[in-house]
């Protein structure tokens, strides 16, 4: 685990293997920034001929690696793009010191000057090291060698500073936890591995874990839960957890997909669709891991988070399409694809939270494909029943680095919902169109009377392409920091928890 420290102090006689430097897009060429100008100095020509030479000129996301030759102490110097420095946002710095820890190799210690105005600045860029770091070799016969152990970066160090550099360390290891569990290869990541590795996390205080097994989940009537695990060897779980501090301002309930593998059931994948559907758990990784952080921080908001975990494989005791399941509560279902099973285990893991009577309910979801394909790979869908709430998750995340953009419940998907010839529900509409809407409409009907957000994170939950920013392949904890800032904003008297009557 990289430690991460703050100081103030003169970049170019700091000891250090290597030094990250933010340089923004200048007019006359790449100009560095903050605490990197007196390295700027110390090169001089040396410093924009080096640049220049490779082809550098501080677009966001640009990278530049080149030896100093004694002109300061660091004997390596990575300069990370900026973009233009009047336009900066701290999602800005958090990239610039992920993508320059990315560029780190065979380094014990690092120093990154990039510049903060604030604490918030501070705390992206402690993240956006912290996440550039992340590295998941568990599964490497050669563990890599480029893990740094010290990371200094430069900056105040007021009390506000290191109150920024404590909250960014528990996100930071928040969202790791979440891409571990992500990337886990799904054999050793089956549901009651999942739930014991949630139980044996060091629980904070005021933290508690609960697990039902197969015998409690069919005593409580889950059968969307059943129904979605038996067609594997290995039974479903629920894992509840309930972090009660002393004078909660708000109570929020969040429900988590926890699918260790969607391999379709009956209504089996395509090999290219089975091969990154061990990520089909991101929603509950992300809830239980946002649970954990906001424990660890000891937010004045009360949690409970349900992760409903299930395989959903296809065998001779799976469920096939044409039964009906039914649901926590008693609404029968008619399942017409097994392959839309997240809404089923959801389905009960959203009753149970409503149960519990929070102030708002939300959901974490790789739901859909439709999601993908309106919004990409970057970017995840919010839909809900209530504007205000809706608005809360995306503001959040864009304090927190992750896109978010609204998308409706068209009033036609309630009939789609409701037109099963057998159940109350129909699971699957064959007119696949908005089908992350239909998915939406689905869930609604068992929340009634709660505010609630569903967030279909299908898109950048797992990503396949080359690593870019703070954001590596693989599994990425998305919706993890925007849960954790949620949860800060409701105790921050953003008052919109109690403002709207029920
Ligand atoms: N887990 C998938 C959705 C998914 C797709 C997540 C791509 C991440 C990347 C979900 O269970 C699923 O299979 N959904 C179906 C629903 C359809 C049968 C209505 C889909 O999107 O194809
Ligand atoms: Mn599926
Ligand atoms: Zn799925």
């Amino acid at each position: 685990m990289t430690s991460i420290d703050l100081r103030a102090t003169d970049v170019t006689r700091l000891r250090t293997d290597v030094l990250v430097l933010a340089a923004a897009e200048g007019a006359d060429g790449p100009r560095a920034l903050g605490p990197g100008e007196p390295v700027a100095a110390a090169l001089g020509a040396g410093f924009d001929a080096a640049l220049t030479g490779a082809g550098f000129t501080g677009k966001p996301g640009q990278v530049a690696t080149f030896p100093t030759a004694g002109a300061i102490r660091a004997p390596l110097l990575i300069a990370v793009g900026v973009g233009d420095a009047d336009a900066m946002t701290p999602e800005t710095l958090r990239r610039a010191a992920g993508a320059g820890m990315r560029a780190v190799h065979k380094a014990t210690s690092v120093a990154v000057a990039v510049p903060s105005r604030d604490e918030d600045d501070v705390q992206a860029i402690c993240e956006g090291v912290g996440l550039g770091s992340y590295d998941f070799d568990a599964y490497r016969s050669t563990p890599s060698a480029d893990g740094v152990d010290d990371v200094v970066v430069i900056a105040a160090t007021s009390r506000a500073a290191r109150r920024a550099l404590a909250n960014a360390q528990v996100v930071v290891r928040a969202v790791a936890r979440a891409r571990d569990w992500v990337n886990t290869p799904p054999r050793d990541l089956r549901p009651p591995d999942f739930a014991a590795a949630v139980g044996g996390l060091d629980a904070p205080a005021r933290l508690k874990v609960g697990v039902w097994d197969e015998k409690r989940l069919a005593a409580e009537r889950c059968g969307g839960i059943l129904g979605v695990g038996q067609g594997s060897s290995s039974p479903p779980r629920l894992v509840r957890l309930d972090y009660r501090p002393r004078k909660p301002a708000a109570h929020l309930a969040l429900v988590g997909k926890g699918i260790t593998y969607d391999s379709g059931g009956l209504t089996i994948k395509n090999s290219a669709g089975l091969m990154t559907m061990k990520c089909d758990m991101a929603g509950a990784a992300a809830v239980v891991a946002a649970t954990f952080a906001i424990a660890e921080l000891g937010l004045p908001v009360q949690v409970t988070a349900l992760a409903a975990m299930a395989e959903n494989m296809p065998s001779g005791t799976a469920t096939r399409p044409g039964d009906v399941l039914s649901i926590r509560g008693g609404q029968t279902v008619e399942v017409l694809n097994t392959d839309a099973e997240g809404r089923l285990v959801l389905a009960d893991a959203l009753v149970l939270a409503a149960e519990t009577d929070p102030d708002v309910v939300v959901d974490v979801a790789t739901l859909t494909g439709a999601c993908v394909v309106a919004l990409g790979g970057r970017t995840a869908g919010v839909m809900g029943n209530d504007e205000p709430l809706a608005e809360a998750v995306t503001a959040a995340g864009r304090r927190a680095g992750e896109e978010w953009w609204r998308l409706p419940i068209p009033e036609e998907m309630k009939a789609k919902v409701s037109s099963s010839a057998v159940a109350d529900l129909r699971q699957h509409n064959p007119d696949t169109s908005g089908g992350a809407l239909f998915a939406a409409a689905f869930l609604r009907e068992f929340v009634t009377g709660c505010r609630w957000a569903h967030l279909d994170i299908a898109g950048p939950a797992f990503h396949e392409g080359d690593p870019y920013g703070y954001v590596p392949k693989g599994g990425t904890g998305f919706a993890t920091r925007t849960l954790i800032r949620l949860a800060q904003d409701l105790t921050a008297g953003a008052g919109w928890a109690r403002a709207i009557p029920r």
